[in-house]
């Protein structure tokens, strides 16, 4: 039975663990740095000799690290993009926007480990030559705001921050920055416009990559929490053996966030693709299974912009057979593993991290109405497709949860989904508010129509009683309406 691999959440809930600089030097905090700075330049047999910077970008490179802020891009790719020829200074930010619905992991190692976080962030910035680094966190997050200010003033004060770190020649100091809670503002260009003191418009890509033009028209990383945590532990145990944990192409460990109907909602960190969907759901050490009495009926398995998975979905994946051969299997859904890769094979993605689970007590078209109203709240409004179509298929949503849809809405949803994603908008919030629309009516299309078919027969039998009745503006009515 699979069990949780605690990595970047080794130490946050353990007993007598606190947020504080001194707990964290008692558990090794700051030794990945100190390594790192030590690093001398490596000679190559060809002569050639390769700076500390570009040993750790190896190292992170090797390591096979994907972003665990939705995408899952290669953290080394994402690095080695970033122009380090400009002459300009090269920023780095730290995305602790969470905003994606479902998702509560960032603010764990937020909330209980703080430095772990910062010690990430100034190795990263020292492998990419970074002497001004940010941390974008969501405004909400108060108590976050205020542990990571004494942290990052703890750091001053041990010269981990600062002018000369440890000795080493190298400076660099971090700022927090408090967003003022939107959606977008967790889009790493509408991050950056943010940053800047403007309102979070996403910019278009290209020309906008922040690898290139990012803040103040600078070249910019942009890495969630837990991906520059990652980072810390890769400095550790070295890139190779860090890649040995996960799954090829699907490396290390992932916190997951599980949430809706099962008996334990938590946060719960796996090695990446160890671990099926069902094991995250079932097992007593994971989410222990459903409420009592209950069945499963959807999944949503990365934040809710992924699209949903239904119960008894059967899927084709290959897998290695006893003699190394792949073969072609078909899988319940439940039983993929949870990864990048086999997500996206299974239309889908794990996105976030975060698993919502719905059981057969949930009403489809209210939990689709539900999400979709979130979308169309947070639609920043720059390109039509986006800002009319989301607020369309709320208001489609709205009517068919309020008894006034029409049987024709599961389609006409559909078709203004469709219309929305493909290159037609600025940034990806096209594709996360349509995907959700696409695959539940797509899904579970019988209960989309069968709401709007009741509303259109509702409707017809109240248009024959008012005739029976002499009409709309029959006396009687007028008598009624009084
Ligand atoms: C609408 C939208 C919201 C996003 N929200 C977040 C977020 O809250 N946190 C985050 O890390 N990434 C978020 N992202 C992804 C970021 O744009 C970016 O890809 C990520 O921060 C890169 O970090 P990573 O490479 O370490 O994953 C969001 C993307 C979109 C399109
Ligand atoms: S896709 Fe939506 S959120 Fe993104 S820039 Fe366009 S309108 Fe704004």
């Amino acid at each position: 039975m699979p069990s949780e691999y605690r990595l970047i959440l080794k130490y946050a809930d353990q007993p007598g663990y606190t947020p504080d600089m001194e707990c964290y030097l008692r558990h090794g905090g700051y030794e990945s740095l100190r390594k790192a700075m030590a690093l001398p330049p490596k000679t190559l047999p060809d002569g050639k000799t390769i700076s500390a910077a570009e040993q750790l970008r190896d190292e992170v490179r090797i390591s096979g690290l994907r972003g665990r802020g939705g995408a899952g891009f290669s953290c080394g790719l994402k690095w080695s993009f970033v122009d380090r020829k400009s002459g300009k200074p090269i920023y780095l930010i730290c995305n602790a926007d969470e905003s994606e619905p479902g998702t509560f992991k960032d603010k764990q190692i937020i909330y209980k480990d703080p430095h772990q976080m910062i010690e990430g962030m100034i190795i990263a910035c020292y492998a990419n030559d970074v002497h001004l680094a940010y941390i974008y966190i969501r405004g909400e997050f108060v108590e976050g705001a205020k542990l990571l200010e004494r942290a990052l003033r703890e750091a001053r004060a041990r010269n981990f921050l600062g002018r000369n770190i440890l000795a080493s020649g190298y400076d660099l100091d971090i700022w927090l920055h408090r967003g003022a809670g939107a959606y977008i503002c967790g889009e790493e260009t509408g991050l950056i416009e943010s940053l800047e003191g403007k309102r979070a418009y996403p910019r278009i890509k290209p020309p906008y990559f922040p690898a290139v033009l990012g803040l103040y028209m600078c070249p910019t990383i942009v890495n969630n929490v837990e991906t520059l945590c990652a980072v810390k532990h890769i400095i550790a145990m070295g890139g190779a053996e860090y890649a040995k944990l996960g799954t090829p192409n699907n490396t290390g460990t992932r916190i997951v966030s599980i949430s809706g109907h099962v008996k334990r909602l938590g946060y719960y960190e796996v090695e990446v693709g160890k671990v099926t969907i069902r094991q995250l759901i079932n097992d007593p050490e994971f989410g222990g299974g459903l409420r009592e009495g209950r069945k499963l009926k959807a999944l949503i398995p990365g934040g809710s912009s992924a699209k949903v998975f239904k119960a008894g979905e059967k899927f084709k994946v290959k897998r290695k057979g006893p003699d190394g051969k792949d073969t072609e299997q078909e899988i319940d859904m439940l039983d993929l593993p949870y990864d990048f890769d086999s997500l996206i094979a299974a239309g889908s993605m794990s996105g976030s991290g975060a698993i919502i689970v719905l059981d057969d007590s949930t009403d489809i078209v209210e939990a689709l109405s539900n999400i979709a109203e979130f979308y169309a709240h947070e639609s920043c409004g720059q390109c039509t497709p986006c800002r009319e179509g989301s607020l369309w298929m709320a208001k489609a949503l709205h009517r068919l949860t309020h008894g006034q849809g029409r049987k024709a809405d599961a389609d006409y949803l559909v078709k203004i989904a469709d219309n929305i994603p493909g290159g037609r908008t600025i940034c990806a919030f096209g594709e996360a508010c349509a995907w959700p629309v696409q695959s539940f009516v797509g899904k579970f299309k019988e209960e989309f129509v069968a709401k709007g078919a009741g509303d259109d027969r509702g409707r017809k039998q109240e248009m024959s009683r008012l005739n029976m009745n002499g009409g709309l503006n029959s006396p009687e009515r007028l008598v009624t309406q009084k």
